[in-house]
């Protein structure tokens, strides 16, 4: 019986074989895994006696799985429950990675833990706190004003149905808590003619997700704060499940990678810095193989960059998502 529900709780790290042959040039070293959960790249990484792996995770659930190769690997690994914006703190530490990793997202066991409520079959009340957080779900959608619940979905989650989802919502509440099955019902209610082949709450629990857990300061930030960490030569990995990680991944490697387009026949006068040498333009998918493995993996796409130049002038990264880092903000006037 336990063995079936160890089983069912097994995470499948995705994109595991293409992630570790980007980084196995630089083998013998010290990595960075930014998103431990149960442990999937690190202990791939440490099958090599010469590797040191450094675990993060902001989860504190996932403790019991570090401990085992605590264990196991005592002098070669170590675990920091933080979040990975807060990598900074290994920069006074003299460590040195050769790659720096993010599997962002959740993981199987998180989603299977009800208290979390990130599974619309949750029944518990709203939450989809990760792990070191202000507020929760429950917060958002049982306090907060119209408005920015409206933002919220609509910016985070790209929800077209914003309003209608609002507006039950605001007139629900009047009458209970509403908890995670409120919630999917009034979602499924405001949708009801939808003809989308994903889950009518799909998108308002992605924008939940990225505004209780901070996830776009928390990807911008990791993204900065890895690459001055990272010595020249090193590499970032980032696997990312949904389109807005993904534009914010995808503009940071190509904007540091490549030169301004002038006229070939003016001088080049853009004072934007080259900081990574990007290998492949486009991302690395799934197989088909691993996709009928482990169907979840679909919507993940790996992109990874060299670091060729020490930087500290992220202006241009920071304006160009200010649209989306300002809407944390609105957690303030809860
Ligand atoms: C998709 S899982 C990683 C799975 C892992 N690669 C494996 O093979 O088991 C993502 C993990 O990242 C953690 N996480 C998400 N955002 C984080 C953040 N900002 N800081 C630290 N950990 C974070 C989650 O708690 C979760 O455990």
């Amino acid at each position: 019986m336990s063995a079936t529900i160890k089983l069912e709780k097994k995470h499948f790290p995705v994109l595991l074989n293409e992630l570790i042959s980007i980084i196995s040039p630089l083998y013998s070293g010290t990595f960075i895994d930014c998103t431990f959960g149960q442990g999937g790249y690190s202990k791939k990484i440490l099958e090599n006696k010469f590797n040191k792996v450094i675990g993060i995770d902001r989860d504190p659930d996932v403790k019991k799985f570090s401990s085992i190769l605590k264990k196991k690997y005592p002098n070669r690994f170590e675990f920091e429950n933080i979040k990975f914006s807060e990598i900074s703190r290994f920069y006074n530490k003299s460590v040195k990675p050769n790659g720096i990793i993010f599997d962002l997202g959740y993981s199987t066991d998180q989603i299977k833990d009800e208290s979390k409520g990130l599974s619309f079959n949750s029944t518990s009340m709203l939450n989809m706190r990760m792990g070191i957080n202000n507020i929760s779900a429950d917060d958002v959608i049982n306090k907060m004003k119209p408005e920015y619940i409206e933002k919220i979905l609509k910016f985070y989650g790209e929800e077209n149905k914003s309003k209608s989802i609002t507006r039950i919502i605001v007139r629900d509440r009047k009458n209970k808590n509403l908890n995670t099955k409120d919630l999917v019902d009034i979602i499924n209610k405001a949708k009801k003619n939808s003809n989308s082949k994903i889950h009518n709450a799909t998108k308002s629990f992605q924008a939940l997700r990225i505004f209780v857990n901070e996830e776009i300061s928390e990807l911008i930030y990791g993204l900065i704060n890895s690459f001055k960490l990272l010595p020249i030569g090193g590499v970032i990995a980032v696997v990312t499940f949904h389109s807005i990680e993904d534009k914010i991944v995808k503009f940071f490697f190509k904007y540091y990678s490549e030169k301004n387009k002038t006229s070939r026949y003016l001088p080049d006068l853009s004072e934007k810095e080259i900081l990574f040498n990007l290998v492949n333009k486009k991302p690395i998918l799934p197989s088909i193989s691993e996709i009928k493995l482990n169907p979840p993996s679909r919507s993940a796409k790996l992109r990874y960059a060299i670091k060729i130049k020490n930087s500290e002038n992220f202006g241009d990264f920071l304006n160009k998502f200010n649209y989306l880092l300002e809407i944390e903000d609105l957690k303030k006037k809860i």
